[in-house]
């Protein structure tokens, strides 16, 4: 797929790329994602419902024939360069988010043989900086520029996995699939229907006309993130060989259902049983989230986002004082169906489903609050479903 870049930001790593690297690049595009409904339920093998946004990650690109890799980004001046030979199994902390292009090329020449070099410019125009997977959409970025550079044709799961690998072993964050499929199989107009365990996907169409989503953005750093979030990949696996050790036994934790839990009494206790709870009633709310798509019922949607939230908060303990008060007062404005945190949550963004056109009363009225609470002015932003990812010409 091809298309006409959409913004500027795409010419101005084209030319940049040519400034600093004296050569003619390829302009590639992958898109970030919001995540409407399914809170950590990937890595547990659950349903997800996120969608590719219309905004996202630009790379210039070429290949080399010295062997080298160099990468920038047009947010700073410094370049990482490395030798191609020299990119191992695990990253260099040194290199910043350098890491994700270098750990997809790492699975790249791993799974097609194809080693050379290569230069690469980045530009992004995702409005918020923590919350809409803009290391994921990094990464498809990469793997999509390296499969049409080297005529590959890798298959868009395909790329979406070379992502994935990267993260979770070359970067070390044990994520799910979620974030890299989203942006590798983003359709215009739909959310992505994405059965982790399977693997398999449907893409499901959205009205425009139903509802805007409006991302929150609570400002608060993540800088909890990775310890917490490792941790709760670790609980989940713990709770699923108590199950197991119970006697129930079931191919993974989000395949269980809320009897089972019953049937576990007492050997599923404390901490494992409330997270083994938020997955099994998450999946549950993905399944009614996506009839009332279907159906054109928002207002049910709007209560099924409300839920996880409360679900995310309590049992699973990933939210915060910030993304609870911002969530809470989008719920009390005229014209929002529901609001949850989206992403992994500990602070960066929260979702709400607004009536097209009411966006900026909601803002406003939240703004208000969260700032008298927080003295810091939260950020509020309309954001468009969009297409997956693709090269662009000019
Ligand atoms: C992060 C991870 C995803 C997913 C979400 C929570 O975005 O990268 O894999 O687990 O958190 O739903």
């Amino acid at each position: 797929m091809s298309g006409a870049p959409s913004s500027p930001r795409a010419g101005q790593a084209r030319a940049e790329f040519a400034r600093r690297f004296s050569a003619e690049p390829r302009v590639f595009f992958a898109p970030g994602r919001v995540n409407l409904i399914g809170a950590h339920l990937d890595y547990s093998g659950g349903d997800v419902l996120p969608l590719a946004l219309d905004r996202g990650i630009y790379v210039a690109a070429a290949l080399r024939t010295d062997g080298r890799i160099l990468l920038a980004s047009l947010d700073e001046d410094r370049t990482v360069e490395v030798a191609a030979s020299a990119v191992g199994t695990r990253q260099d902390p040194a290199h910043g988010w350098a890491s994700y292009p270098l750990g997809v090329f790492r699975w790249f020449r791993e799974l097609t043989g194809r080693d050379s070099g290569f230069a690469m410019m980045f530009a992004g125009d995702l409005p918020i900086a923590s919350g809409l997977s803009s290391s994921a959409a990094i990464e498809v970025a990469t793997a999509t520029a390296l499969d049409a550079l080297h005529g590959t044709a890798l298959a868009k799961d395909e790329l979406a996995l070379l992502g994935y690998r990267a993260e979770t072993e070359y970067v070390g964050l044990k994520c799910g699939i979620m974030d890299q499929f989203a942006s590798a199989l983003g359709r215009a107009g739909h959310a992505l229907l994405l059965h982790c365990h399977s693997r398999t996907w449907e893409h499901v169409p959205l009205d425009p006309a139903a509802f805007d989503v409006l991302v929150l953005d609570t400002r608060k750093p993540r800088t909890l993130a990775t310890t917490g979030f490792n941790e709760r990949v670790r609980e989940c696996a713990a709770a699923h060989a108590a199950l197991r050790a119970a006697g129930i036994d079931r191919p993974y934790l989000a395949a269980y259902t809320a009897e089972d839990l019953q049937r576990a009494g007492d050997r599923l206790q404390g901490v494992l049983r409330r997270r083994a709870r938020h997955v099994v009633t998450e999946m549950q709310r993905v399944g009614e989230a996506v009839a009332a798509l279907r159906a054109g019922d928002v207002v049910r949607l709007g209560r099924c986002l409300d839920a996880s939230h409360r679900s995310t908060a309590e049992d699973y303990e990933v939210s915060c004082a910030e993304l609870d008060e911002i969530t809470a007062s989008a719920r009390a404005c005229p014209g929002v169906f529901g609001a949850r945190l989206t992403g992994a949550g500990f602070g960066g963004c929260g979702i709400a489903l607004v009536t097209p056109g009411a966006a900026d009363a909601v803002a406003d009225s939240v703004a208000a609050r969260y700032e008298a609470r927080f003295g810091i002015a939260p950020r509020f932003e309309v954001l468009h479903p969009g297409s997956g990812p693709r090269e662009l010409h000019f």
